[in-house]
């Protein structure tokens, strides 16, 4: 084997290791290069590529020649025009020139560059298309066909690693494509799973709320009918309780009522001491002449009936408020007309009632919705503001249905609430009932300077 046979040999086994140890693709093709000019006793060279256009070469290494930045920037795409060049790509076939001084087809070069004497150009392929070449200049005697096959022999190795390293470029990309469309689900899906999160917290807080509200509600009612109604029995019941024992009185000693003309002591003291006093009641009348003065029993009698009819007032009063029927029959302005006389009546609170637009009938859930409003604000009135003047304002526009209850009491500030006022349930259901709906609540006040309720409702006609 002759010298240059086996050089050549060890170069081609030293572009192997190097495609082998698959480093970066500019290195491969460089050292590549760097051979094809050893090899070849050439003076510089080039490797280009076709743009995916097919318009122009563009220069990925350069040897032996040494571009300057702004040299190499300009001139670093070489446009595909039949000329001694780009033929080797236009045409995919080796081109061989002793001088392109003198060639034909020479083209000038652009100034900088340096003279191009002997010339060997080779299509690099793929699948048989040109993809680009390698291209040596400047061997002292010209090129022959060995230096052809040798460069060949090379071209093919370099399309294969190009090709590789196209091919990866297409894998990165499309798995860094892959990794961003899954990292976007993953991210949507995240944002899915805080949003469902907020929202299974909202409605566990709204349910919370709402069983508060009611719970809230279930109280008003007891306190009511314990405050009210169960207070009036119970005197209702001690009237009578004193009466029966007046009769058995008068029943066991009828010639009683002729002792004792004097006034007997109170009938609610009598039975209070039976309540403390676990005797029954018939020990007191049997173990002495307890005094009973039958001309007292119609007195007692008429009592009693006094406090039954309170407990029908009561009774009415507490229906009237858990279902104002006022207001299914009449409409929303006349129910707080009802609401604030009574208001007036228990509370000494009095109150103006002004209705603007056209007044009318409107959804049943809306009505019910503005009355427990203006009944809850009136309550805070009454209880809160120090003040015994209100001012009611029902609106009645095209499209909503607005009640303000406005006072110019003491105020409160409205920021110190803070949105979990423990206890404290009428702002609240107040705001429920408004966004219930659709529709708004604010409230407006501040200390010394009175407070202002207003809710609005979408218009829902019936
Ligand atoms: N018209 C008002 N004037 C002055 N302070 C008010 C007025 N309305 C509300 N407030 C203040 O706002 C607080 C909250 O009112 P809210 O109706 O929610 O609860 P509450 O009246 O205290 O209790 P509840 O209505 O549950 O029986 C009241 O405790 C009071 O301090
Ligand atoms: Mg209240």
């Amino acid at each position: 084997m002759t010298t240059e046979r086996a050089e050549r040999l060890k170069a081609l086994y030293d572009l192997g290791v190097e495609l082998s140890a698959l480093r970066s693709v500019p290195e491969v093709l460089d050292t590549a290069l760097a051979h094809c000019l050893d090899l070849t006793a050439s003076q510089f060279g080039f490797i280009g590529l076709v743009d995916p256009d097919i318009t122009a070469l563009e220069i990925v290494a350069i040897r032996g020649f040494h571009p300057s930045r702004a040299f190499f920037s300009e001139h670093r795409t070489i446009p595909l025009r039949p000329n001694l060049f780009a033929s080797v790509v236009l045409e995919n076939q080796a081109a061989r020139v002793d001088d392109a001084q003198t060639d034909p087809n020479r083209v000038g070069q652009p100034s900088g560059h340096p003279l191009v004497g002997t010339f060997l150009g080779v299509p690099l392929r793929f699948h048989d298309h040109a993809i680009g070449m390698i291209g040596v200049a400047n061997r002292q005697s010209p090129y022959d066909d060995d230096h052809e096959r040798l460069i060949d022999t090379y071209a093919a190795q370099v399309s294969i690693v190009i090709r590789n390293a196209q091919l990866n470029e297409a894998l990165e990309e499309a798995n860094e494509g892959l990794e961003r469309t899954v990292a976007e689900r993953t991210s949507e899906l995240n944002a899915a799973k805080d949003t469902l999160a907020r929202h299974a917290d909202e409605l566990r807080s709204v349910l919370t709320e709402t069983v508060d509200v009611q719970e809230h509600e279930r109280r008003r009612i007891a306190r009511d009918l314990h405050d009210g109604v169960n207070q009036l029995l119970i005197g209702a019941m001690l009237e009578l309780k004193a009466t029966e024992e007046r009769l058995r009185g008068l029943a066991q000693n009828p010639t009683l009522q002729d002792l004792n003309t004097e006034g007997d002591p109170t009938v609610a003291g009598e039975l209070k001491t039976e309540e403390t006093d676990p005797q029954p009641a018939g020990a007191e009348l049997s173990a002495g002449a307890p005094s009973v003065d039958p001309t007292d029993l119609p007195n007692s009698l008429s009592a009693t009936l006094g406090i039954l009819r309170q407990v029908e007032q009561e009774v009415r009063r507490v229906v009237n408020d858990l279902h104002p029927p006022t207001l299914e029959t009449l409409g929303l302005p006349a129910a707080v007309k009802r609401l604030t006389e009574r208001l007036a009546r228990f509370f000494a609170v009095s109150c103006d009632v002004e209705v603007l637009g056209d007044a009318r009938r409107v959804s049943a859930r809306s009505e019910v919705a503005a009355y427990r409003v203006v009944q809850e604000a009136l309550q805070n009135v009454a209880t809160h503001s120090g003040v015994e003047q209100a001012t009611v304002e029902i609106g009645f526009f095209p499209k909503k249905l607005t009640v303000s209850i406005c006072d110019e009491g003491k105020g409160f500030d409205v920021g110190i609430l803070g949105g979990s006022a423990r206890g404290r349930f009428g702002l609240l259901s107040m705001r429920e009932r408004a966004e219930g709906l659709g529709g708004s609540f604010e409230i407006v006040s501040a200390l010394g300077e009175g407070t202002e309720v207003r809710v609005s409702f979408p218009i829902d006609e019936t």
